[in-house]
């Protein structure tokens, strides 16, 4: 591969892949970040990866939905690899205002594989990896894991948007051969997460002494992944994994909501304990737990077989749960300036319109 186009680079997990390609990867080409930069694109994801590898990374600001500009920019960089992340990615979002879901997650995926089967015909040397999550099959009951087999049974506007983009994908590589892999990964969570989702909103309402909402009973189960884990697993993929395959991504690190929000609890009170922070007043950060109403169709359990790609590319987490959520505590607290840009943005902006917690 000697240039990828990454879409949605400036977000969570794409800022963390760009990085990881650069710095970990041993990859000499140039990567291309391909994002509209909304309320959850941030530039700062990777200021430091612009200055360090100037020439081997640009940014483009654009919409995936924009046609026109995805064959300019196919014409122009001649990709030889897509890393598909750009989406609407947060599930509360999605069931507020599911059409910027459906715009985003089908429309857009479905004008990149386009885009693709043009610049590409008849090739095999290239590659389109989807980044798609173990939404798509649903819940599960006490027992059980998803598996690559298991049916899809998407219950949310975003995991339905996003079944509907893995199989246009898979569809592009059985009807016109383009060589399509796709990931379905489980909970990530590590530095640049953003603080609307449940890990980094924790850390953050904790520091500031606000309540810490766990939705219904906090017994619903996700399996957490550290997010370096998963962008390895992802790099693996796309160049070792078979067309047409699709791989399941987890961390064998199955948890309840309410003892990963004492988790975090727990990693503040060791790296900033509650009595040294004045926003706490005498209180402790787990007394800052507030059970509130449930989400609507709140799927209640998430468990992994990452099996086959342990098998067939020899991929495993690295990052035990506890020492992830450490990591991730303490680099929140190391880098204030960037929730301070994060949370004065666009954010603070819905925060005030639509949060009601
Ligand atoms: P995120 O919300 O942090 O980032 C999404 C990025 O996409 C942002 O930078 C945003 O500006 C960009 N974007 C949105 N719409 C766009 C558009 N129309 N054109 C161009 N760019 C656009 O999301 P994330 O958590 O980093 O997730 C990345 C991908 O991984 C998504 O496809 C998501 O479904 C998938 N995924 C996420 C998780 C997780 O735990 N976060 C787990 C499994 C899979
Ligand atoms: O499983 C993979 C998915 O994980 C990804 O596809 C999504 O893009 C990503 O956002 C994530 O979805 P979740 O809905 O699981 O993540 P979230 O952090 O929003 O919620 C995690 C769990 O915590 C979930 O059961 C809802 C609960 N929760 C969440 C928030 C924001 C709370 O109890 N309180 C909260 O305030």
């Amino acid at each position: 591969m000697k240039t990828i186009l990454v879409t949605g680079g400036a977000g969570f997990i794409g800022s963390n892949f760009i990085r990881y390609v650069f710095e970990k990867s041993g990859f000499k080409g140039r990567i291309v970040n391909l994002d509209k930069l909304t309320y959850a694109g941030n530039q700062e994801n990777l200021s430091d990866v612009a200055r360090e590898y100037e020439g081997r990374y640009v940014f483009v600001k654009g919409d995936i939905c924009d046609y026109a500009l995805l064959g300019r920019l196919f014409k122009k960089h001649r990709f030889d690899a897509v890393a598909h992340f750009a989406a609407e990615s947060h599930v509360d979002r999605s069931i507020f205002g599911p059409k910027d879901f459906v715009e985003t997650n089908i429309h857009g995926t479905f004008a990149l594989l386009e885009a693709a089967r043009r610049a590409w015909p008849g090739r095999r040397d290239v590659r389109f990896h989807h980044v798609s999550t173990d939404e798509v099959y649903g819940s599960l009951g006490r027992t059980g894991k998803f598996k690559e087999t298991t049916p899809y049974a998407p219950r949310s506007p975003y995991s339905a948007s996003k079944a509907s983009s893995d199989h246009l994908a898979m569809a592009y590589h059985h009807t016109y051969g383009l060589p399509v892999t796709i990931s379905n990964c489980s909970n990530n969570y590590g530095p640049y997460h953003f603080p609307e989702k449940l890990i980094p909103l924790v850390v953050l309402n904790a520091l500031e002494g606000k309540p810490l909402p766990v939705y219904g009973d906090g017994n619903q189960v996700r399996d957490w992944l550290y997010v370096e884990d998963h962008c390895a697993a992802i790099w693996l993929v796309m160049r070792r994994g078979r067309p047409g395959g699709t791989y399941n991504v987890g961390g064998g690190s199955e948890k309840r909501n309410i003892d990963v929000v004492k988790g975090v609890c727990a990693a503040l009170e060791e790296l900033l304990p509650s009595a040294e922070n004045p926003a706490l007043k005498g209180r402790g950060y787990a007394d800052l737990i507030t059970f509130v109403k449930d989400r609507p169709g709140h799927d209640r359990r998430y468990a992994i077989d990452f099996g086959k790609l342990r098998r067939e590319l020899g991929w495993k987490p690295s990052v035990s749960f506890a020492e992830g959520l450490r990591r991730t505590v303490a680099w929140y607290l190391a880098n204030p300036e960037w929730v301070r840009s994060v949370k004065t943005g666009e954010y603070r902006k819905w925060l005030q319109k639509n949060y009601r917690r």
